[in-house]
């Protein structure tokens, strides 16, 4: 099969007591292998499209025939995002940005409380199921956006530098219907020397 599934590279309880343990084996396990089963699936009439990494097909969805489309930026943008999300979380995390990262979400930003706030914020308003992201725009600014089910922001010519899953499937079996305590509580497991790799990707 063109596209795998790779292992949580932690422990499922890594995340506690902020993301529990059975929602991260539910997501990872169940979740995301779904999206990459059902990439699979699409594309398996397809063996030109399955030599692009799942970025390319997203960025460029125009060049997948219509009939897969709609199944490639959902399930191929679930690839993407949820490989991004494992990545950018970690135990022993700090609740304060650091390096490049953090003077440039000062800089824009004013200070890291004012960015959690509107980034939280954007979270909150994301209507139904989505993600909130903090993307380098092409005007080669920090901004913080907000996208619908499983789409990211490279489709639209923006670099995601994080992004959390606003999804219910995310959050619901501890948090149940209190979204905004969860996209509170996630700041405290982000891995910043991730989110540094993928702002110098950004700018490169
Ligand atoms: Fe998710």
């Amino acid at each position: 099969m063109a596209y795998e599934l790779a292992p949580l590279p932690y422990d499922y309880a890594a995340l506690e007591p902020y993301i529990d343990a059975k929602t991260m084996q539910l997501h990872h396990d169940k979740h995301h292998a779904a999206y990459v089963n059902n990439l699979n699936n699409a594309l398996s009439q397809y063996s030109d499209l399955q030599n692009k990494s799942p970025e390319e097909l997203i960025r460029d969805l125009d060049s997948v025939p219509e009939s897969i489309r709609p199944a490639v930026r959902n399930n191929g943008g679930g690839h993407v995002n949820h490989t991004m999300f494992w990545q950018i979380m970690g135990p022993n995390a700090s609740s304060e940005p650091t390096g490049p990262i953090a003077t440039a979400i000062n800089d824009t930003f004013g200070n890291f409380d004012t960015f959690k706030q509107q980034f939280n914020d954007a979270g909150v308003k994301r209507f139904g199921s989505g993600w909130v992201w903090l993307v380098r725009n092409q005007d080669g600014k920090l901004e913080i956006t907000s996208t619908a089910n499983q789409d990211n922001p490279i489709t639209t010519g923006q670099y995601p530098i994080l992004g959390n899953d606003v999804w219910e499937h995310a959050y619901y079996l501890k948090y149940q219907n209190r979204r905004p305590e969860y996209l509170n509580a996630w700041w405290n497991v982000l891995n910043w020397d991730e989110v540094n790799r993928r702002f110098a990707q950004a700018t490169a």
